[in-house]
């Protein structure tokens, strides 16, 4: 207003003034209906039959969907999802990557936030997104359930708002999935009951479909269209339970400008690695002649000795001009795709040169520089000796033992009476101890040879507290404690700094040079290097009760987790909200 009375003249003035006044009443009505929207959804949970490598199981889904519905919002809206439990095991809905401001009732992990709705029960989640644009994702937080029960969260700019690249012709969301020719919470059931690795699943796939390369599935396989000269913004997110994942696309080029909804400095590579959680945007242009080509993914494999899924699943990127007639009716239909050559499932070079190109796409001036908690934490496996007299078919793990997974030691062990968060809100002892070790109560050479004396952790429900507002900086160490490997982990309520990763054992000294404090990505799943380490940076500035955990389920089966405690600040804007009155008890 000052500046614009400077420069009129005083009759003109007065008008323009009513003419701004008028505006800026308009704006203030219109604004807020016109922005930011409320969703509602309801989502269903049951069985459906779901036919897929040649048999039909009950799958449990979401509304008869496999996978389950796209949710589309734009940041700064709400969503309200009323979930109804019709299902015969319990479940809950988490919202992967969601910060859930002052939400933490609606972040949805079992027994950490909720207490599982019970068959026949509902809930209803109630959330806003603030501040996130790009693709998260939704999926079961109770035992395997996530196995079939997700689907895509898609967070679109503003209106007004634009991306910070030109704006694709296409978008296409690509969940990679994981199918197992059996219930696969038999799986999980069998593998808990004998100590010993689950089964490994049988296909990968893409939005629900295993492809061209698995028996009886080649009639289904997802074909992506596009025409000569567009773009495609293909937003990736790795939704299988326990496998990372190269992810490719025959002949084309990707451009990279987002991951776990923040954006990147964009960057081109012909390969992707995703782990378990976490999502990719990549942009890719109809540049090579018209024909099909296969989009395609398999398995970074980075354990050892251990067996896995090696198959490959995959859809067509088809091309709609030259291959197709005047007509509209595309000749090319059976066509064989021209395949994508995939790296060796070992190839922890490729790995590591994806995830050390991601960048924040300027200088960041929100990463901590002054560290509150300056904290360290083993990630890892272990294996638990049977107790006297247990059976032998309850110890099939290796030698007689049964697998577990801990940080720091600590073998993360669920309450079963009430959720971590009504715990601490309404003070009720004796579910959790806050004493959670900010580091190793032993220092070993981590990645080395490691003493059998330290294979067994021990078991605890234990949290780490921050009062609102500090500043914290975890360095993930993996372990080789049986097997190193690369660790997917996940940070519920947070996005975090990833400010530098490396192999072999942290070295304070030699390490914190390198830190990227400039431009390091942001994301909520961090990819620990196969027998390495990351180091992550976030500011805790939302109160609740937070999981951190590995994103391979049968890792969290396992014990590999803890939750942080975020003490309220001051005032309103700082404190968790009350709990929903619907919020299921135990
Ligand atoms: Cu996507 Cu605790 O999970």
């Amino acid at each position: 207003m000052e500046v614009f009375n400077h420069k009129s003249s005083s009759s003109s003035s007065i008008c323009s003034f009513f003419a701004f006044a008028l505006l800026g009443l308009l704006l203030l009505i219109t604004t807020p209906l016109a922005t930011a929207k409320v969703h509602s959804h309801h989502f269903v949970i049951q069985a459906t039959p779901v036919k897929r490598l040649c048999k039909t199981h009950n799958t449990i889904t979401v509304n008869g969907m496999y996978p389950g519905p796209t949710l589309e919002v734009e940041n700064g809206d709400t969503l309200v999802v009323n979930v109804v439990n019709r299902a015969r095991y319990n479940v809950t809905i988490h919202w992967h990557g969601v910060r859930q401001m002052r939400s933490a009732w609606a972040d949805g992990p079992e027994f950490v936030t909720q207490c599982p709705i019970r068959p026949g029960r509902s809930y209803t989640y109630r959330f806003t997104i603030q501040g996130q644009e790009g693709t998260l994702w939704w999926h079961a937080h109770s035992s395997w359930l996530r196995a079939t029960v997700y689907g895509a969260l898609i967070i679109r700019p503003k209106q007004g708002d634009s991306y910070p690249f030109p704006k694709p012709h296409r978008e296409t969301p690509l969940l990679l999935g994981e199918w197992w020719d059996a219930n696969p919470i038999d799986v999980v059931r069998e593998a808990t009951r004998t100590g010993a690795a689950p089964n490994v699943s049988d296909a990968y796939t893409v939005n629900g479909q295993p492809g061209d390369q698995y028996t009886c599935s080649s009639k289904d396989t997802v074909v992506v269209p596009m025409k000569s000269g567009e773009t495609n913004l293909l937003r990736v997110v790795n939704s299988a339970l326990n496998q990372e994942l190269f992810f490719k696309v025959a002949n084309h080029k990707m451009t990279v400008v987002g991951a776990d909804a923040s954006y990147l400095k964009p960057f081109t590579a012909s390969v992707i690695m995703l782990g378990p959680g976490q999502t990719t945007d990549v942009l890719i242009t109809a540049d090579q002649p018209a024909n099909r080509y296969h989009i395609a993914a398999r398995a970074y494999q980075s354990a050892q000795g251990a067996s896995f899924d090696n198959t490959t699943t995959t859809a067509v990127l088809q091309y709609e001009s030259a291959a197709c007639s005047s007509r509209g009716k595309c000749t090319s239909q059976n066509q064989k795709p021209v395949s994508a050559v995939m790296p060796a499932f070992n190839d922890t070079a490729t790995a590591t040169a994806f995830t050390t190109s991601l960048r924040s796409p300027k200088r960041v001036e929100t990463v901590p520089t002054k560290i509150d908690h300056d904290l360290f934490f083993t990630v890892g496996l272990g294996l638990n000796r049977c107790p006297r007299g247990a059976r032998a078919r309850n110890c099939q793990g290796p030698n007689g033992t049964r697998f577990t997974a801990s940080m720091n030691n600590v073998s993360f062990v669920l309450p079963s009476n009430f959720s971590l968060l009504q715990a601490h809100q309404q003070g009720i002892p004796g579910v959790f101890t806050t004493d959670f070790p900010a580091r190793p109560a032993r220092q070993f050479d981590y990645t080395g040879n490691v003493s059998r004396s330290l294979w067994q952790p021990s078991r605890g429900t234990k949290v780490y507290r921050l009062k609102y507002g500090e500043t914290v900086q975890v360095v993930l160490q993996g372990t080789s404690i049986f097997t190193a490997e690369n660790h997917p982990i996940h940070l519920h309520g947070y996005d975090f700094y990833i400010v530098a990763e490396g192999f072999g054992n942290f070295d304070r000294r030699k390490d914190t040079a390198k830190f990227n404090l400039v431009d390091p990505p942001l994301r909520n799943t961090a990819s620990v290097p196969v027998g390495g380490w990351a180091v992550i940076r976030f500011v805790a500035d939302n109160p609740g009760v937070w999981l951190m955990h590995c994103h391979l389920d049968v890792h969290i089966t396992w014990g590999l987790a803890m939750a942080f405690l975020v003490e309220n600040g001051v005032g309103e804007l700082q404190t968790l909200q009350p709990p929903p009155p619907d919020l299921p008890v135990c």
